[in-house]
């Protein structure tokens, strides 16, 4: 078949022929499962293909623990893992009827015609044919039989279900549902430029639905490329999470610079640069922006041109001193850090559905450990009466309030000012209504602000 199939959604790229997409999806979602992330996965995908095939992996992503249950009841030996992938992406992508992009007929159809197109697959097509056919069959009594597997009703690794319930158990069924929704493309607006209200009001003016969610943050009801967000290039606004949009406002708070001069901040994490920009946005302040990932400075680089700011960017470790400190040779201390600490990224899932399966619970304790070694060594680079904000896009508690009340009990120069602690991830729907703060649309993070004891 070399015709385009129609989507129901209209979501998904319709000039490609569904099963040249079929087959570049099941090779992204093996290199995942082999431990590639999928932004790298779909680097090798051809560009034309590239917004269609991220499209369906993520909704595959997305549903990927029903549709392993499934394959398992439809072949429980392991087949080759191209083979498996391609199974499993026609039984993600169209097991569930409300928001499947395909009939699940067309999808089995053109999952047979991408497995024997493909040499890997070729010799496993009509084992593929035979088990999605099955599936066509008998699919209410087998995603029965598969509904109870937590695996499969939740869409996460059994081990993060379990933390979760752990560390939220008020609301881990919630964090779970949420981690199932697609998040917004959510903009900030730089109040250098402009206003929210004036960027709303252009927004309108050409006919883009939008939402404010309170402080600079503007949350578009649909998704579009960057290029064609008005003022994107000319530095009028960024696309940044509303909940990473705290960070700013929260250390900048009472902040005041001693004797008149600019405030001193380090950004001890800041590739890409979002946290950064919104500081630089918000005040007048000398900002040393650091980040261990040289590539990832360029970034920070290339954001800061396009917002017309500036900041002494070094790409260095923050926890080696000797390597970026001093500042323009004198060891002086800052008003404000903020610490956005490497983490398992467990509270942005929304947006990479990859995560959930590449970590590994080890990874928490790992990234535990370094969490806390930045803390300590970052702390006495605080002057007294400045502030340290500490965060993470993670909503388990070793890597957010377990990691803050084991600091508290060793440092005791150190005051938690009021924060938000561990913010629960919330997708907007039309129609909702607005919470108290403005906010109802955020990725996961936690937020602790410290303040050093002027005495
Ligand atoms: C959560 S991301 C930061 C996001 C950034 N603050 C923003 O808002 O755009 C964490 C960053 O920490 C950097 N990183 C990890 N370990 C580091 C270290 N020891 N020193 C400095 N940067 C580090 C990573 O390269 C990564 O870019």
């Amino acid at each position: 078949m070399t015709a385009s199939t129609g989507s129901r959604t209209g979501d998904y790229a319709d000039a490609v022929p569904l099963w040249q997409q079929l087959q570049a999806v099941a090779q992204a979602l093996a290199d995942v499962r082999a431990g590639a992330s999928a932004t790298t996965a779909l680097e090798a995908v051809p560009s034309a293909l590239r917004p269609g095939v991220q499209a369906l992996l993520f909704h595959v992503l997305r549903w990927l623990g029903q549709a392993e249950a499934l394959r398992r009841k439809l072949a429980p030996r392991n087949p080759p893992p191209v083979a498996d992938a391609l199974l499993c992406t026609a039984l993600a992508l169209g097991w569930r009827e409300a928001d499947a992009p395909y009939e699940m007929f067309t999808l089995v159809d053109q999952a047979v015609e991408a497995a024997k197109r493909t040499p890997a697959t070729r010799p496993q097509s009509a084992f593929i044919n035979a088990c999605l056919r099955r599936f066509l069959r008998e699919r209410e009594a087998l995603v029965e039989a598969t509904a109870r597997e937590p695996m499969a009703q939740w869409n996460h690794p059994r081990w993060w279900i379990d933390r979760l319930r752990q560390d939220h158990p008020r609301h881990w069924q919630e964090i779970l549902r949420t981690n199932a929704t697609q998040a917004p493309m959510t903009l900030r607006v730089n109040e250098r430029q402009t206003t929210v209200s004036d960027y709303l009001a252009r927004l309108a003016a050409q006919g883009i639905d939008a939402l404010a969610l309170g402080g600079q943050a503007v949350m578009l009801w649909q998704a579009r490329p960057v290029q064609d967000v008005p003022g994107f290039a000319d530095g009028v606004v960024s696309v940044q999470d509303a909940g990473a949009q705290l960070a700013a406002p929260l250390l900048l708070g009472e902040l005041t610079p001693p004797q008149g001069r600019p405030l001193r901040l380090l950004d001890a994490c800041a590739a890409p640069g979002g946290k950064t920009a919104h500081l630089l946005e918000l005040a007048e302040a000398e900002v040393t922006a650091l980040d261990i990932d040289p590539k990832r400075c360029e970034r920070i680089h290339q954001n800061l041109e396009r917002l017309q700011l500036q900041a002494r960017v070094v790409a260095a470790d923050a926890r080696d001193l000797d390597q970026w400190w001093p500042v323009n040779g004198q060891r002086e201390l800052f008003d404000g850090i903020l610490l956005d600490a490497p983490c398992t990224a467990s509270g942005i899932v929304r947006r990479h559905p990859d995560v959930r399966w590449l970590r590994r619970e080890s990874d928490i304790g790992q990234l535990a450990v370094i969490q806390a070694a930045l803390l300590s060594l970052l702390w006495p680079l605080v002057r007294p009466g400045g502030r340290l904000l500490y965060c993470t896009c993670s909503v388990f508690k070793a890597e957010g309030e377990q990691q803050i009340q084991t600091f508290l009990a060793h440092n005791t120069d150190a005051v938690l000012r009021p924060s938000p602690g561990h913010l629960i991830p919330r997708t907007a729907r039309k129609g909702d209504a607005v919470r108290d703060n403005g906010h109802r649309d955020f990725d996961g993070f936690f937020y602790a602000l410290l303040e050093k004891r002027a005495d």
